[in-house]
């Protein structure tokens, strides 16, 4: 059923699932296979971002009141609040990593890749704590 804890119990399975992929792909790059890397991460954003659209889609269209009993409980607000502030900036961070990767762009791809570490590990423990 569409309910509100359900869709937060499937993201948090997408979002740990690709996090598995994101911890392979870092491990990939570590040990010197670029290209495996490079594969996994294709993979992960390709995931994540069906997983933002599906989640836009529940939240926009299909069941657009899903979530209001988060906006009247003041606690879980704030913790939603708290997930958004790292959420959003690394979904807008995502294809500039992508695309500075595909193109060899390194120096770029690491500073980012270094602001997306930090971004990505608030989004996984405030997201988890929803
Ligand atoms: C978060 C930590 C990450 C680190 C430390 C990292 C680091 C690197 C490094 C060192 C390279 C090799 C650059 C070279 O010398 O050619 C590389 C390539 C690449 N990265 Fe990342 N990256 C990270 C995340 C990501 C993410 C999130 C994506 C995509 C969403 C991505 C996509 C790519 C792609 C497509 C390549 C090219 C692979 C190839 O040459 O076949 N990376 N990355």
């Amino acid at each position: 059923m569409l309910t509100g804890p359900n869709v937060l119990l499937i993201l948090k399975i997408a979002v740990a699932a690709v996090t598995v992929l994101l911890i392979a792909a870092v491990i990939a790059v570590a040990r010197g296979n670029y290209r495996l890397h490079g594969r996994l991460n294709l993979l992960f954003f390709t995931l994540t971002l069906m997983a933002v659209l599906g989640l836009e889609l529940v939240v926009r269209i299909l069941a657009p009141e899903v979530f209001d009993y988060i906006n009247s409980d003041s606690s879980l607000r704030q913790a939603l609040n708290w997930h958004l502030w790292f959420s959003v900036p690394s979904t807008l961070i995502l294809p500039a990593m992508l695309y500075t990767g595909l193109r060899g762009y390194v120096r770029v791809h690491l500073v980012l890749a270094a602001c997306f570490a930090i971004l990505w590990s608030g989004t996984f423990i405030t997201g988890m704590m929803i």
